[in-house]
Order: C-alpha cells, then sequence, then structure tokens
C-alpha cells in the first residue's frame, strides 16, 4: 500500500525524504510526492507519477530543500494515478498532509467542504483530510487540536503526516488502522511507515498504538494516546541493517531473494530445534500453556500467506488437529461455528495486512481461545494484537512476490505443528517419527541449496513460455498449495494467465483447455499420491499437453522431447518437508519466465507489497 515518510531536522531534509520513498516503493508504486516548508516559510512541494527516481529529478531540478517535510509513495485506491492525485495535499498553502489508509466518510465531507468553499484538486478521498485540518486551524493555530478534531471526525483507516506553515518547528502524526513509526536521531526525528524506510539515519524508533496522535519537534516529541492523555511509547532498536535492503550482486530483489532462501531458513530454524524436539519455549513464555489448550486450529491469510496456511493443513491433519482454512477476507464477513479451543492462526509477511488485522479482530470477539501469528515483521500491527507470535527472520523482503517469506512460514508452520503434534502421537514427547521430523529439519538448507542448483535447467524450460498466454499448474495433497503458489507467481511477475488444479480434478473440466500452447507445470514428488498423479500426467500427455515436471528421479518419468514432456529431477526429499523444497524450482520458473517477458520483476503493475487498506 502507500508509504509515508517525513523529517524534520537542523539541516536539508528532501535527501532523507528521497532515500525513505525509495526504500518503501515496495509498498506502493504507481506516483511519488513530496512537500516541505521552505527559507520562506512557504510549503513547496513536487509530484510525479512512476518511480520515486523520477520525483528525485524534478526535486533536484527545483532546488527544493528544508527543515521539516513530508514525502509519499502512493499505490491507487480512490482516483487513478496522476500527479493531482499523488500526495502531498495541499489546503489553502498552509497545510500539507501525506495519507495512508482510506477514509470511508470522504463523500459526505467532500460535500460539507464544497459548501464552506473548498477547492478540489484530486479525485482522492485523502483531500478531505488536509482540508478539514485548514478549518479546523481558524479556531486555533494549534496544529495538533486541528488534527485531533480532524481525525475524530474521520471513519476508516489512516496513518497520517501533517506540516503547517504557521507550526513550522512542528511535524504532527497520528495513526488508526495504518502502520507508523517515529525514529529519533541526535536533534533530529524522523517519521515512517515502517523501519525500513528509516535505516539509512536511525536505530532507535518508536511504534505508534492506534490512535496516537504526536507532535514531533527536532529535540523532543510528545505522544498521546486516543483519549488525548500524554503517554510514553517504548524505545525499540532497529535490528535492520542496510544490506539487508541493498541489491548486492542481484539483478532483482527477487533473485536475491529466491537464492538467501538457504540462509533464511537457517534463522528461522535457529535456537528452536533440540536434540529430538522442538523447543517450544523459544515460541514464547506463553507458548506452552496455549498449545495444550489447543484441541482444532484455525489458519487465516491473505495471497501467499493463505498458500502457507492450505500447505500447513495437512500437517496438523496428519498429527491429529481438526483444521479449517481460509482467506481473511471471506472469514472477517462469516458468522462461523466457534470451538472455544481453536488456536486462531494468522500468517502474514508483512503483519499490517487489513483483512487480515481485521479478521484477527474479528477472532477475539468470536471466542476462539488464543491467537497465535507468524509473521516476519516483529514492530507489525499483527505481532503486537496476538496472544503468541512465531517470527519467521527471513529478513526484509522487498520485491512484491512472495519468497522467502513463505518458505519461513512453512517452516515456521511444520514446526508449530511437530510441537503440537507431541500432544497427540507421542505420549512423553519422543518418538521415532518426531526424532526423523526433527531431523529433517536440520537438513532443510542443504536440502534448499541442492534445489537452487538446478536454476540453469530451469532457466532453458522458462524459455517454453516466452509466447504463452496461459498456463495450467497441477499438485497433489499438500503439493496442490504449491502449485497454487507457483501459479500465483507467474501470474504475479509475468503476466501470463496460471491456474492451479488438484490433479485429480483435471478431468473435470481443464482437460478441455490442454493442447500444444498450454503449458502445464506438474509438482511431482515421491509421495503416496505419486502413481495417482502419474495417471494425470498420462490424461495430459494422450491430449498432445506440453509438460514440464519438477519430479523425484525414482519416480521412472523422463523427459520426451517428442512427447512435450520435459522432466526436471528434484533431489529425493521426505515428503514433508517436499512442500518446502518443491517450492524452488517454481520461484525461479516465475522469475525467469518474467526475465524473458521483459516485466519489472520486483514491481509488478497493479500490485503492493503490503495492502494495509481492505
Ligand atoms: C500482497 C502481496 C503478496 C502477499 C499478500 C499478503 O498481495 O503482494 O505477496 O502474499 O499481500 O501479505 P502478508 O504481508 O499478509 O503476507
Amino acid at each position: 500500500m502507500c508509504g509515508i515518510v517525513g523529517a524534520i531536522a537542523n539541516r536539508d531534509i528532501t535527501p532523507v525524504l528521497i532515500d525513505g520513498l525509495k526504500r518503501m516503493e515496495y509498498r506502493g508504486y504507481d506516483s511519488a510526492g513530496l512537500a516541505v516548508l521552505n527559507s520562506e516559510r512557504q510549503i513547496a512541494r513536487e509530484r510525479s507519477t512512476g518511480r520515486v527516481a523520477s520525483l528525485e529529478s524534478l526535486v533536484k531540478e527545483s532546488n527544493l530543500s528544508g527543515n521539516i517535510g513530508i514525502a509519499h509513495t502512493r499505490w491507487a485506491t480512490h482516483g487513478k494515478p496522476s500527479v493531482d492525485n499523488a500526495h502531498p495535499h495541499i489546503s489553502k498553502g498552509s497545510v500539507s498532509v501525506v495519507h495512508n489508509g482510506i477514509i470511508e466518510n470522504h463523500e459526505e465531507l467532500r460535500r460539507q467542504q464544497l459548501a464552506k468553499g473548498y477547492k478540489f484538486t484530486s479525485e482522492t478521498d485523502s483531500e478531505v483530510i488536509v482540508h478539514q485540518i485548514e478549518f479546523h486551524l481558524k479556531d486555533s493555530d494549534n496544529l495538533c487540536e486541528a488534527v485531533q478534531k480532524t481525525v475524530a471526525e474521520l471513519e476508516g483507516a489512516y496513518a497520517l503526516g501533517v506540516i503547517c506553515r504557521n507550526n513550522p518547528n512542528t511535524l504532527v502524526v497520528t495513526r488508526r488502522g495504518a502502520p507508523l513509526v517515529i525514529g529519533f536521531g541526535k536533534d533530529e526525528t524522523f517519521i515512517a511507515s515502517d523501519m525500513s524506510a528509516l535505516i539509512s539515519v536511525v536505530r532507535e524508533y518508536c511504534v505508534l498504538e492506534e490512535g496516537d496522535i504526536a507532535t514531533v519537534r527536532t529535540g523532543k516529541t510528545t505522544i498521546y494516546n486516543e483519549h488525548g492523555t500524554e503517554v510514553e511509547r517504548e524505545r525499540l532498536t532497529s535490528s535492520l541493517s542496510s544490506d539487508d535492503a541493498e541489491l548486492g550482486d542481484y539483478r532483482y530483489f527477487m533473485e536475491k531473494e529466491i537464492h538467501e532462501q538457504t540462509r533464511s531458513i537457517t534463522e528461522t530454524l535457529e535456537g528452536r530445534i533440540g536434540k529430538d524436539s522442538i523447543l517450544e519455549l523459544a515460541f514464547g513464555p506463553e507458548a506452552r500453556p496455549i498449545l495444550n489448550d489447543t484441541q482444532e486450529i484455525k489458519l487465516v491469510a491473505c495471497g501467499t500467506s493463505y498458500h502457507a496456511a492450505c500447505v500447513a493443513r495437512y500437517w496438523f491433519e496428519e498429527f491429529g488437529f481438526k483444521t479449517d482454512v481460509e482467506v481473511a477476507s471471506e472469514f472477517r464477513y462469516r458468522t462461523p461455528v466457534v470451538n472455544p479451543k481453536t488456536l486462531f492462526i494468522t500468517i502474514s509477511q508483512s503483519g499490517e495486512t487489513a483483512d487480515t488485522l481485521a479478521a484477527l479482530q474479528y477472532a477475539k470477539k468470536l471466542g476462539f481461545a488464543h491467537s497465535l501469528c507468524i509473521c516476519n515483521v516483529p514492530e507489525s500491527s499483527l505481532v503486537r494484537q496476538s496472544d503468541l507470535a512465531i517470527m519467521t527472520h527471513a529478513g526484509p523482503e522487498i520485491g512484491v512476490a512472495s519468497t522467502k517469506a513463505f518458505t519461513t512460514q512453512l517452516v515456521a508452520l511444520l514446526m508449530l505443528a511437530i510441537a503440537l503434534r507431541s500432544r497427540r502421537c507421542a505420549g512423553d514427547g519422543c518418538d521415532q517419527q518426531q526424532l526423523d521430523l526433527v531431523n529433517e529439519l536440520r537438513t532443510l538448507p542443504a536440502k534448499i541449496d541442492d534445489a537452487l542448483q538446478n536454476e540453469a535447467l530451469i532457466e532453458q524450460v522458462a524459455k517454453q513460455f516466452e509466447d504463452k498466454n496461459h498456463a495450467l499448474f497441477l499438485g497433489r495433497g499438500a503439493h496442490y498449495p504449491i502449485a497454487m503458489e507457483g501459479a500465483l507467481k507467474l501470474k504475479e511477475i509475468s503476466y501470463i494467465h496460471a491456474e492451479a488444479y488438484a490433479a485429480g480434478e483435471l478431468k473435470h473440466g481443464p482437460l478441455a483447455l490442454v493442447d500444444e500452447n498450454m503449458p502445464v507445470v506438474v509438482v511431482a514428488p515421491n509421495d503416496t499420491l505419486l502413481e495417482k498423479l502419474k495417471s494425470n500426467i498420462e490424461e495430459v500427455r494422450a491430449r498432445g499437453g506440453r509438460m514440464i515436471v519438477f519430479a523425484d528421479p525414482a519416480s521412472g518419468l523422463k523427459t520426451d522431447e517428442d512427447e512435450g514432456m520435459t522432466v526436471i529431477n528434484i533431489a529425493p526429499v521426505n515428503s514433508y518437508i517436499a512442500p518446502i523444497i518443491y517450492t524452488i524450482p517454481l520461484q525461479l520458473l516465475s522469475f525467469h519466465v518474467a526475465l524473458i517477458k521483459g516485466t519489472d520483476v520486483d514491481k509488478p503493475r497493479n500490485l503492493a507489497k503490503s495492502v494495509t487498506v481492505e
């Protein structure tokens, strides 16, 4: 979604704002803008469509500079991507605002403001905010009070950064339903949607809570809670390193993140597996009673994280736990019957996905016993609002198409499933299968490395997609969601229409689509469903379909160019960890197809990394 950054300092802050926007471009990237109070105490602004680099050129050309300013990178919701719709918005030359979120009652406010004579220059829902603040500043010059009065009239979600000509030493920020952090430097203070925007300037920061409003000054920042009481928010030290957000030798972040999976999975496992068991205390001191109390599992997530939930269902069920999986945007509007002994698990890379957060809040109202999140961002709203959080430790993921976040989510979920299993299957908590599972987890990094070695072969195979517009992905069992994830990756970054099917469903419709123009990608590990899957492969072959099969060498499946069948062997793996390993070739395939198609791999059109609005 959109990203906000702001700064107040005794130096020109435009380079910090531009750097922050670049680091947050993954949140949204159809337009960007920046406003500062310049030396004549006027609000000066530049905005442009496209990437932050275009804005940077404009800022250089116009010599924009100032000691206080706000900036924004946008992902359009209300109003097309255009310069007029780009933030910051300004009212009467006096107030300027950047907004992340959605204002649901903007039409009503717009009507009232038009009647008062305000002129609108954009189609956004956000512009009403700046006019409303300007209106409230008529009563007093106190910017914080004017923002407080304004947000009391807003319905929806917002994180705001506000500057005002008559308050040249104060930046006001507030949030509800969208994230915001304040970073503390020496005599300079910064704000941003997330800490990754600020890593080049500060380490110390605090996270604003729902409804907080803060007056940010160079020396002193004052925070008030939603009731207007002055509060302190815990000062934290960011562990992000600026290397994490640099490309190094790679061309794309997605490429870097695919190759980082050996390391990221090692970090997910670190400190969490003992000699023969999962060290569940490493999940937090409350983990044990919560897991002891769990009878059933409900998994809720969006996008790629939802696919991780779909895989995990197979593990939880096999280990004796009734499990239900649902996308967050649907769950939040249903009236499910709740067994109060159900552990409500959310999965999210960012921890800020609006639907997932709303689902968690809804689950609390519905009476689920406990909540647990699997998340990659420790400071996120989801982590703060869940009873228990298992961090994936994947490091910042910048590419919009999720890769290392997904495999580390799977690793965290498998560890959780094994920990729960010990309560159902293993009596005193240790048996041969548990030992085997724990040992398999240890082998994961090396096996990921093996799977990455197939890249050159996959690059060749990717050429088959050069002139294709559609593809089918097939899998069975826990590899059906892996096929779903493979299809999603291809769609997201190469714009090829791709659909995944449980291979047994092929005969109920998709077989009608199979011909030489429809590549069929098959995930064929050596598991109990392999023989069934082979029959499905024959169904495709008999109809002249072109197949790319990722298979265990023991499957007996062989490349047959005359029959249009390419088989890429994946080193043998245990069936529990196979979904994690078979994800790798599918990621590499979509990446190389996207390179051939010439798309913007890290920033696919119309998508955002973190969707903080409904
Ligand atoms: C967006 C991203 C996806 C991601 C989904 C859920 O759609 O583009 O890559 O899977 O949001 O995000 P989350 O941060 O909750 O995992």
